[in-house]
């Protein structure tokens, strides 16, 4: 416990010895399945002819939605997404047909021989349009605290704006796949990369028109997610599903990269209009934030992601009077879905582009500004929702990090290279990060486990959580042997299965290690306190002369021993057979549900999280105002990851959630064009961070004495928070550019904040500066 033991499959991962879906070893029947999709945004299918294809060689079946024996459904919480569109198609890259054969080649063959005839509709693109249209996906919703609009009237400075931020794409590194395995009768067995196993389990048997005994789905490891498989990796899985039952053979579906891009949903694009309401010194007085997102053609987890967009649009400050309005809008493009911070990015950008304006309208440090109007410890520490800030810890590592990264000292250092050179200008800012943890989907905050324990003394323990790159695993093995008093190489945590753990949710909202950790400690417990009675038996046959106590049994490196009677020894591994030689069960289940939280969705107000995770970070960049290229010279971060289970993994957590945050903040720029097609379909186009773009000087530091009272062992996740984190550099480069007016104009500047942004910001200030100074000279 608490200790950097590499990742569990660190070594297969650099070997390549890891597998993954596509590396299965594969059965002489074994299909590949393609899938054929929409070349329109928005259009009727006006009829098909499939028999040339079903006839190209090599090819086993051609299915279309009247194919599909079940459900034609895999909206994962409102039924509103078909599995194979029919009649209708509502973005390009909809499936509509799918392919089995031999080998991909005759199933690009065949797809060129189905005759499709489209009637092109007019497509809705853009949120705007969608606002004008009136195509809203649900009811607005609000979150309120005082009255905002007369706080508003009242207060001494008023600013107010529109934000757009960007849509992004997952570029997990194992493209969606599948692979489904007929048994006998109703058995089908599926192979894949889904965050939510049971969820993919649920809508597999709904398509198939079967029930969930009969549906097994395992996950042994995902090449990575970030929230682009917690509903979306269930299509490949229906898809391949549907194959293999109408073949009777194993069916493997991948998509190409290319492919992957254009169908799968992205994270969501916001449009966000603020007012903002502060005083002389830049404290908040009120705020009002209406935010708009592009849902896409479809439901997907919108909803969700726009409550927690509405539940962090306060960051880290506590604002008196708030009013957030929230409308989700539809439109013709692959359905959006989860992305690290679900909404919480989203949210906290607006908030933080609030106060950065409020520190140049009132020529002040934004850090300054942001410091003031952190929550409290004792005063102003509920939230709009009414959730009281516990455990805050924002003053603690605001202090420390403004001194290890000498901010003061290095802000004045920026400013004199800004005075000294015109084309090249020096940026810095601070953001801090409050996330909260815990599915705000209440019900979701629940995990199972069972561990079995083999009588050559070696753990096998299954619980509900995936793997996909970040730890999880590590963690849990972790956890049980420090619970068992064990060795980690006795355990091992097994793929994931439907079969092992029914009814689990998505290893999302960060909560992977605090839920699945606390069933497995519960499975544990139960098997404790078995291996103490009979142990505590065998103590006392082999000596009867001293009576050793079921409670005083412990265990420790291996070796099981009376707490009371240390000399009273039996290995671990020793024990174990005796056990089940006397009949007893090694073999126990286990269960978590996360205590403490809930709230009412309806008022808007209540306690959705269980606790906050907390972090800052102090982004440096170097701006060429003549190209808009930005390089990052020195980010430090100062992280609460509580007593950390494994500071390594963090560490990494923390290094990838930020360059990933700063990708979204910068480069990673997605555009369609005016039909509806992807025009960053790859990564040629699609620009993500490499090793050559994360900061020069990269500085992360876990905080010290940092106890978390409400998740296992003391510990805190860190896998979702630090990705916000990246607001930081977005606000820097911001920072860099208004020198070019001095600092005392207001750069108009968006999210990303690309080369191209950055430009037209830097030469539309250059333009007002000209103008002011023209104004002056006049009489
Ligand atoms: N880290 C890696 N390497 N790969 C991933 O896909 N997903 C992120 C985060 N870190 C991800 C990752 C997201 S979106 C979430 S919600 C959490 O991991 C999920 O895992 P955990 O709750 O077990 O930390
Ligand atoms: N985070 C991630 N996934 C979710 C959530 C959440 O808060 N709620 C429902 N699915
Ligand atoms: Mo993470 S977006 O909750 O999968």
């Amino acid at each position: 416990m608490h200790q950097q033991i590499p990742h569990e499959s660190a070594s297969l991962h650099v070997t390549g010895e890891a597998l993954y879906v596509d590396d299965l070893p594969s059965s002489p029947s074994l299909l590949i399945g393609r899938v054929v999709y929409s070349p329109h945004a928005h259009a009727r299918i006006i009829s098909f002819d499939l028999t040339k294809a079903m006839k190209a060689p090599g090819v086993a079946a051609v299915l279309c939605a009247k194919d599909i024996p079940g459900h034609n459904q895999m909206g994962p919480v409102v039924k509103d997404e078909p599995c194979l569109a029919s009649g209708e198609v509502t973005f390009v890259g909809q499936a509509v047909f799918l392919i089995a054969a031999k080998t991909d080649a005759q199933c690009r063959a065949a797809e060129k021989l189905i005759e499709v005839t489209y009637k092109p509709l007019h497509p809705i693109l853009t949120i705007d349009d969608a606002i004008a249209a009136n195509c809203l996906l649900g009811p607005a919703r609000t979150m309120q605290r005082g009255d905002a609009d007369a706080a508003l009237r009242s207060a001494v400075h008023v600013i107010e704006g529109e934000l757009r931020t960007g849509a992004a794409e997952h570029w997990y590194l194992e493209s969606q796949a599948s692979l489904s395995v007929p048994g006998e009768g109703a058995e089908m067995t599926l192979y894949c990369g889904s965050q939510h196993p049971s969820e993919t389990q649920t809508l597999v048997a709904e398509v198939l028109g079967v029930k969930k005994k009969d549906v097994v789905v395992e996950v042994r490891r995902i090449g990575g997610a970030f929230g682009g498989k917690e509903t979306q990796g269930n299509h490949v899985a229906c898809w391949s599903a549907l194959l293999a039952r109408a073949t009777g053979c194993p069916v493997k579906v991948r998509l190409f990269r290319d492919d992957d891009m254009i169908m799968t949903g992205k994270r969501h694009r916001f449009l966000t209009c603020y007012k903002a309401g502060f005083d002389n010194e830049g404290m908040l007085q009120a705020v009002r934030i209406e935010l708009n997102s592009d849902a896409g053609a479809a439901t997907d987890l919108s909803f969700a992601i726009m409550e927690r967009a509405m539940f962090h649009c306060d960051n880290a400050y506590f604002v008196p009077h708030m009013h957030v309005l929230a409308r989700v809008w539809k439109t013709n493009l692959p359905s959006n879905t989860a992305f690290r911070g679900f909404g919480g990015p989203q949210g906290m950008a607006t908030i933080e582009a609030i106060i950065d304006r409020i520190a140049r309208y009132l020529h002040k440090d934004a850090s300054d500004i942001r410091f003031k109007n952190f929550y409290g410890l004792d005063a102003n520490n509920t939230t709009h929702y009414g959730q009281v800030v516990e455990n805050n810890r924002l003053q603690r590592i605001f202090d420390q990090l403004m001194q290890s990264s000498e901010y003061i000292t290095r802000r004045k250092a920026a400013q004199e290279y800004n005075t000294a050179n015109e084309f090249s200008k020096k940026g810095l800012a601070l953001t801090p990060v409050k996330f909260g943890i815990s599915f705000t989907t209440t019900f979701l905050n629940q995990a199972g486990a069972l561990v079995n324990i083999y009588n050559d003394g070696t753990v096998l323990v299954n619980h509900g959580g995936t793997e996909m790159g970040q730890g999880l695993h590590t963690k849990i093995q972790q956890i049980a042997a420090a619970e068992l008093g064990i060795s980690v190489d006795r355990v091992r945590v097994n793929a994931t299965n439907t079969s092992k753990i029914p009814n689990t949710s998505a290893t999302a909202a960060s909560s992977g290690t605090d839920m699945n950790g606390a069933a497995v400690t519960n499975a544990i417990e139960t098997l404790k306190g078995r291996i103490a009675e009979c142990v505590a038996a065998i103590f006392n046959e082999r000596d009867p002369s001293l009576h050793t106590l079921k409670d005083d049994i412990r265990c420790e490196r291996d070796v099981i021993f009376d707490g009371k009677h240390p000399e009273r020894t039996i290995g671990f591994a020793e024990a174990m057979p005796q056990i089940v030689l006397r009949r007893v069960s090694l073999s126990s289940t286990g269960y978590f549900r996360t205590p403490g939280i809930g709230w009412n969705r309806d008022t808007g107000v209540g306690t959705p999280f269980r606790y906050y995770a907390f972090g800052m970070a102090v982004s440096e960049v170097l701006v060429d105002t003549l190209t808009g290229a930005t390089t990052l010279l020195r980010t430090d971060i100062l992280h609460d990851a509580g007593d950390s289970i494994n500071p390594a993994i963090d560490v990494g957590q923390i290094e990838g959630g930020y360059v990933q945050g700063v990708g979204w903040c910068t480069t990673e720029e997605i555009k369609w064009d005016s039909a509806g097609n992807l025009l960053t379909h790859s990564p040629d186009t699609y620009k993500i961070p490499t090793s050559t773009d994360i900061p020069a000087d990269f500085r992360v530091t876990v905080l010290e004495n940092a106890t978390n009272p409400n998740a296992i062992h003391g510990s805190k996740t860190v896998a979702e928070p630090p990705f916000m984190l990246g607001l930081s550099a977005w606000l820097a480069i911001k920072d860099a550019v208004s020198a070019v007016a001095n600092y005392e104009i207001e750069p108009e500047f968006s999210l990303p904040a690309t080369n191209e942004v950055i430009l037209l910001s830097a030469e539309n200030l250059k333009r007002k500066m000209k103008e002011k100074e023209s104004k002056q000279v006049t009489p």
